[in-house]
């Protein structure tokens, strides 16, 4: 496992077609690869449009994350919404906060466009990680690429 020191990690918008590339590469590998995730599933039509966030360790890709502004906002809700999502560090980077940072990040670029909220997908194993960061569970466990997930949501 490399040394990991959170202060070397730079996470900043991607710019350009290299740049998703290299988002597109850690999501293949932690989704598809780790996760067992169809290719299919895994690239969308959102990708095209999407706000996506590049994490950078001396000069290698480490984690990527994306924000989407919702159509219409979730049940219940009024004003503008996105939704967070594909949400990846790679394994040895883990829980060093990457992935709190990256989430930050997305928060601020989706108050900074006037969303009042964010809707996600989290899977299961991930739910304390949302929780922690404000998250709440709506309605039901329901599968998705293979595995059980929650739509949680917080205000802004
Ligand atoms: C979900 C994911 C993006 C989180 O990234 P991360 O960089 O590990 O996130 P953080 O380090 O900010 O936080 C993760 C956990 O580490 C803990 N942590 C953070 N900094 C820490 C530190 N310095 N030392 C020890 N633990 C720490 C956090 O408290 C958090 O705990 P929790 O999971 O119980 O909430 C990452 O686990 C991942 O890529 N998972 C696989 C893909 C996936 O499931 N994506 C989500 C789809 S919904």
């Amino acid at each position: 496992m490399p040394a990991v020191s959170e202060s070397s990690i730079v996470i900043t918008p991607v710019k350009g077609e290299g740049e998703l590339m290299q988002a597109l590469a850690i999501r293949e590998v932690v989704f598809i690869e780790e996760q067992s995730v169809p290719e299919e599933m895994e690239r969308d039509e959102d990708d095209a449009h999407a706000h996506h966030l590049l994490a950078v360790d001396k000069g290698h890709a480490i984690g990527t994350g994306r924000l989407v502004p919702l159509k219409a906002p979730p049940e219940g809700e009024t004003g503008t919404w996105g939704r967070v999502g594909r949400m990846a560090v790679l394994q040895a980077y883990r829980k060093s906060g990457v992935g709190s940072r990256l989430l930050r990040m997305l928060e601020d670029e989706a108050k900074s466009r006037g969303m009042v909220g964010i809707m996600l997908h989290a899977q299961l194993s991930a739910m304390e990680f949302y929780k922690r960061h404000g998250y709440e569970p709506h309605g039901a466990v329901f599968e998705e690429a293979g595995m059980p997930h929650l739509e949680m949501k917080r205000r802004l």
